[in-house]
């Protein structure tokens, strides 16, 4: 047998294996990891988020509204068995024999870290413990989840179980999003919104228990909130705060948190059989489909699951073992395909809870999400590659980019404990175990060191924190990030010179988004277009999937397309006349499928307009309509992206004017035969090239003009314009 790999035979639990390690000796990494360690990221930019959300929408809320839902348990019989039945449940749980045990660990000590393994109860059953306990008498429950999917779901699960509607006890809030009423008392809220809420509430006074979930994950906003909760618990000594990891780095959050006791219960129910390939995979694609379709063919019923990095990937193995099964014929049983990733269509994504029939075997092929944020029923293979799609910083010219890089032990771990959630189970890892020990790292960098920080230091500068070296990180980001950041927001006009948050920077703040388009917005004031830049604003915000482009009808969807760029409008003000070409047709469903566009994007993007015009009244910024004037929309545009602009070269090619880096107009851009000389862009994409993605033409002479801190007329001098050649118009 292929995998079986005499050294590796020993049968491991991920997480003994985890602390055989640590005692293990460090070699010098000297193999290469497979042939593909740091394969340029897929074309398609993944927004996870965007899609995870109708997802859930569509698996767990029946329905875009919430209010609209009927409740889910009414008085008759069956409601109350079922009720019943979630009861029985929640009872098996293996958190469940620790409930009293774990009540008085957090009455007794005002921080706590919790350390169980993923499916354990941790999520949807402490919050409820607390309440059956009392505690929301004094006041709410936060829970903090890293992705907003968990979040909506966990949110919808605990509902349920508590036999409420979902958006008055139990309720979660999300950006853009919030399910919560007067009435709610368990808040499942992503922790980029719990970090949000300081700036109403500093102290959290309506709070009495915050539970930052997941910490393991370190997302950046995780990262930020440990410091300031750490810092509101010294005074507020009636809050609790619990800190709870699905992983064994707990001795970490225990220092950080003074020494906090650590409440660690057994969750592992099935031991799961990890085994390593001989020799390094060359194509890791391949071995997956290879290694599925040997499971199928020899292995006792339980479905798999596969982990990819994105979309295309997940494609190209979807396509390869439809084929690879068609001549299987019927001496074998059938394979259910179920891919899941970002941009799958909602009633596709709903196949993978579907239940297998029998005799049939399901393949998930899915991305990180299933990692930890979504539990599918019935996985006994796991399939891991070791590669995940990750976000990496480069501090000096302030660009991000998404690399499909190696995953940590602690991912694989992760990983290899989903095959083994409803009995014992295979993880097929395709690297080798000496792989395993000298190339992964123990665990992922922790996200605030390989981000832009320009969002996290606004907020922190509104909070009133001042000096930022000397705040409480457990993991500090590189000085470097952070310079760049504070340099971005000074340049912005949201910080004077003495790193002080200015009124600019104030209203600012006020907007959940990114700090170049908050302020773009607050230019807008000025150039009395705040209608259009705030249209413009969230249809960036839905991100890359408002037109559709199905592979039949590629020519008709590109026809389409072109017609909102007429004039080489560029691709912000195409964005706009999409969204006010639907508006003008009220909103119409049948206008979106005739013109190609998605029109669960342009709803998501109608109810952030909706959000962001309640956000200008606070800030005092007037509804005002300029479409006409598109150089005033195209400045408003540059005051918030100036820092974004290039220059034609003459290959082609273009230069940002402040760094100096080659960048390309992306494909899917309106203005990528249009050529003009000078671009503002809102994003750069890395993939086989560095691409700009939602390009506008400028004047030079705005850049000097908006500004002049940032660009001198040299910057900006069209020294070249003589050597120009004729380019295609
Ligand atoms: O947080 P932790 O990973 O410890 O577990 P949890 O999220 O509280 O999940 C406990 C159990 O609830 C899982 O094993 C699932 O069976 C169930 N659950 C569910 O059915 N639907 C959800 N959205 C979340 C959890
Ligand atoms: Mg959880």
């Amino acid at each position: 047998q292929r995998y079986r790999d005499p050294e590796a035979a020993e049968k491991m639990n991920p997480f003994a294996e985890q602390e055989a390690w640590e005692d293990y000796q460090t070699e010098k990494a000297t193999l290469k990891f497979g042939s593909k360690d740091k394969k340029l990221a897929s074309d398609e930019y993944e927004y996870v988020f965007e899609d995870q959300i109708e997802f859930i929408r569509a698996n767990v809320m029946e329905g875009e509204n919430y209010e609209e839902q009927p409740p889910e348990f009414t008085d008759d019989s069956k409601a109350k068995s079922a009720l019943e039945k979630l009861q029985e449940d929640r009872k098996k749980l293996p958190i469940f024999p620790y409930r009293e045990e774990l009540l008085g660990a957090i009455e007794t000590h005002q921080i706590l870290i919790i350390v169980g393994e993923t499916g354990s109860g941790k999520t949807t059953q402490i919050p409820q413990y607390l309440h059956e306990a009392g505690y929301t008498i004094k006041g709410k429950i936060a829970c903090t989840q890293p992705r907003r999917v968990a979040a909506m779901s966990v949110a919808a699960r605990v509902s349920q179980e508590m036999g409420v509607k979902l958006g008055h006890e139990v309720g979660y809030s999300i950006r853009f999003e919030d399910c919560t009423s007067e009435k709610t008392i368990l808040k499942y809220m992503t922790d980029g919104m719990l970090l949000r809420e300081f700036l109403g509430e500093p102290d959290l006074a309506s709070y009495s228990v915050v539970m930052v979930d997941e910490a393991h994950e370190r997302t950046l906003s995780t990262d930020i909130l440990f410091g300031l909760v750490k810092d509101i618990a010294r005074f507020r000594p009636d809050l609790k705060l619990l800190i709870s990891s699905a992983t064994l780095d707990a001795e970490k959050f225990s220092d950080f948190f003074d020494m906090a006791p650590i409440f660690k219960f057994p969750g592992r129910r099935y031991p799961v059989d990890i085994q390593y390939t001989r020799a390094p995979e060359a194509d890791y694609l391949d071995a997956a489909v290879v290694t599925a379709l040997q499971i199928h063919a020899q292995h006792p019923p339980g479905d798999i699951l596969v982990f990819l990095t994105g979309q295309e990937e997940i494609e190209a193995a979807e396509e390869i073992l439809k084929h690879r099964t068609r001549g299987l014929g019927t001496k074998i049983a059938e394979l259910i395909i179920c891919p899941i990733y970002a941009n799958l269509p909602t009633e596709l994504q709903s196949k993978i809870f579907e239940p297998t029939p029998e005799g049939a075997r399901k393949v998930v092929l899915a991305t990180n999400i299933a990692e930890a944020s979504l539990t599918i029923d019935g996985i006994k293979y796991v399939i891991d590659p070791g590669f995940s799609k990750m976000k990496s910083y480069n501090p000096r010219t302030g660009m991000e980019s998404l690399l499909v890089s190696p995953i940590s032990k602690a991912s694989a771990n992760q990983r290899a404990g989903r095959a083994g959630r409803t009995g014992p189970g295979i993880c097929f890892r395709l690297y080798t175990l000496h792989s395993y020990h000298t190339e992964l790292e123990d665990n992922t960098t922790p996200e605030i060191q390989r981000t832009n920080l320009a969002n996290v230091v606004l907020t922190l500068k509104s909070l009133g924190i001042h000096d930022l070296v000397n705040f409480d990180f457990m993991d500090p980001p590189p000085s470097e990030a952070l310079l760049k950041a504070l340099e971005m927001l000074y340049a912005l006009g949201a910080l004077n010179k003495l790193g002080y948050l200015t009124k600019t920077g104030r209203r600012m703040a006020e907007f959940p988004l990114d700090p170049m388009l908050s302020k773009m917005i607050v230019a807008s004031d000025k150039y009395k277009c705040s209608d259009e830049v705030i249209s413009i604003a969230a249809m960036l915000s839905v991100g890359n999937s408002i037109f559709y482009r199905p592979k039949d009808k590629q020519v008709h969807a590109d026809n389409a397309r072109l017609n909102f760029h007429l004039g080489n409008v560029g691709d912000h003000i195409a964005l706009l006349k999409v969204y006010n070409s639907w508006k003008e047709t009220n909103f119409s469903t049948q206008w979106c499928y005739e013109n190609y566009i998605q029109v669960r994007s342009m709803k998501r993007a109608r109810d952030i307009r909706d959000q962001l015009e309640g956000l200008l009244e606070r800030v005092e910024i007037e509804m005002t309509s300029n479409f006409n004037d598109l150089d005033a929309i195209k400045k408003s545009i540059i005051s918030g992206f100036f820092p974004h602009s290039a220059r034609l070269q003459k290959s082609g090619s273009y230069k940002t004017v402040k760094h100096a880096q080659t960048v390309h107009i992306h494909p899917s851009s309106g203005l990528a035969q249009a050529l003009p000389r000078w671009v503002v862009y809102h994003e750069l994409v890395l993939t086989t090239k560095e691409y700009m993605r939602q390009v506008t033409e400028l004047k030079p002479d705005w850049l000097v003009e908006i500004a002049p801190h940032y660009y001198q007329l040299k910057d900006v001098e069209d020294t070249t314009s003589r050597k120009m050649p004729k380019l295609p118009r």
